[in-house]
């Protein structure tokens, strides 16, 4: 039996894949939901839009500070692992989900799939960092989304028989749902918005936005581009970003601020951007893969594939910064898709299919 653990927007979107591929070859698993995420457009939306099976168990931990959460989530995994037994559990990124997931099943000897294993920031600063080292370090199966990635983790001294080059299962889910979209949404329409004249914004990464003055710099700069552009900037607001903009008493305005949005709405709106400004991970794949230019608000990258291949900047929150970027990326340019074919998560489930038999 195979346990997949997930509790956040991107954990549901990266694991659809994998919970498409274990019911098409009919195997025995489960959904663990931490409930790390869990306002209906950060969790339930994606189980409902992508057809996924509601989780078997939602741990319902709701929001919290590291020490807190983590153990929560530690807690809620022992029992339901102690009581289902799976001979593998599957952990995807580097969220505190993943580092719980992974801590919990270490402890009771459970065999640990790390899903976007290898990738480095280098920035301990980062708790998406601290997290990453740790899963990858207790796993039994890492796979790796490209080379790249696998050259990480054997410098680490990791055995390179445990790890296996899969690509990344985002690019299964895109490819399994931009044609979808095209079907079922008209997000633009809704919008009166027009392909490539808009520019599509995310942020929501607490070095960022928690803080003041990295905040302020983030919202300068985006007011410099669209004065520069005379584009809207289409804004779906993380609730994180929302809630430290509150609090902060900082002004949105002359910025379309939406909702967080449907995976399928979301794809249709970034594929036909101008560009994206983001401090997102799985963003800064997206664009790579959908051909759209990336411009990532930080100093550093645990994605540093884009950064070779040309899609994507680094121009952290420095507001001219950020506008001198803009100014650049707009050239049409092409690139090859780094992350593989859309085939990772059949090639995940099917080393777990091996070691769950
Ligand atoms: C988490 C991950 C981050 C990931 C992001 C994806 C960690 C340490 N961070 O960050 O790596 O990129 O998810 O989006 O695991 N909130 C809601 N509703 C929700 C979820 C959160 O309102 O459904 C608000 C709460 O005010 C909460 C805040 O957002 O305090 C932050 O949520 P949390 O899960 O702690 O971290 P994220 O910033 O979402
Ligand atoms: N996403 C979405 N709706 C939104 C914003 C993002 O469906 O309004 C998707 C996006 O396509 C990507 C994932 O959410 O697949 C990225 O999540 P997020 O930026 O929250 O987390 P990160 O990737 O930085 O961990």
């Amino acid at each position: 039996m195979i346990g997949i653990i997930l509790g956040t927007r991107p954990e549901i979107i990266k694991m659809s894949p994998v919970i498409k591929e274990c019911e098409d070859q009919g195997l025995d698993y489960f959904i663990l939901h931490t409930g790390q995420h869990y306002s209906y457009e950060m969790d339930r939306i994606f189980f409902d839009m992508l057809n996924l099976p509601h989780p078997n168990y939602n741990l319902d931990v709701g929001s919290g500070t590291h020490a807190s959460q983590t153990g929560k989530i530690m807690l809620g995994i022992e029992s339901i692992l102690s009581k289902e037994q799976p001979e593998v559990v599957l952990v995807q990124g580097d969220t505190n989900t993943v580092l719980s997931g992974s801590l919990a099943a270490a402890k009771l000897n459970i065999k640990i799939g790390h899903i976007e294993a290898g990738l480095r920031s280098f920035d301990r600063s980062m708790p998406e960092e601290i997290n990453r080292i740790v899963s990858d370090h207790i796993s039994d199966y890492l796979f790796a989304p490209t080379e790249m990635s696998y050259r990480q983790l054997v410098k680490e001294g990791i055995d390179p028989e445990k790890i296996f080059v899969t690509g990344n299962t985002v690019v299964d889910a895109v490819h399994q749902n931009i044609e979808i979209a095209k079907n079922k949404v008209d997000i633009l329409k809704d919008l009166g918005l027009s392909p490539k004249e808009y520019i599509l914004v995310t942020f929501h990464r607490a070095e960022n936005v928690d803080v003041k003055e990295r905040l302020e710099g983030i919202i300068t700069g985006l007011k410099l581009i669209k004065d520069y552009f005379s584009l809207p900037i289409v804004f779906p607001i993380h609730p994180r970003t929302e809630k430290m903009i509150e609090k902060f008493d900082f002004s949105l305005e002359g910025i379309n601020v939406i909702p967080p949005q449907g995976f399928l709405e979301f794809l249709q709106l970034e594929a036909n951007a101008k560009f994206v400004l983001t401090d997102s991970g799985g963003l800064q794949e997206e664009t790579c893969i959908l051909g759209v230019p990336c411009i990532t608000l930080r100093e550093n990258t645990e994605r540093p594939e884009t950064l070779e291949v040309g899609s994507n900047v680094l121009a952290g929150v420095n507001p001219l910064t950020m506008l001198n970027h803009a100014k650049n990326v707009v050239r049409e340019k092409s690139w090859n898709n780094p992350y593989g074919d859309g085939t990772a998560a059949k090639l995940i489930v099917d080393v777990c299919r091996e070691v769950s038999k």
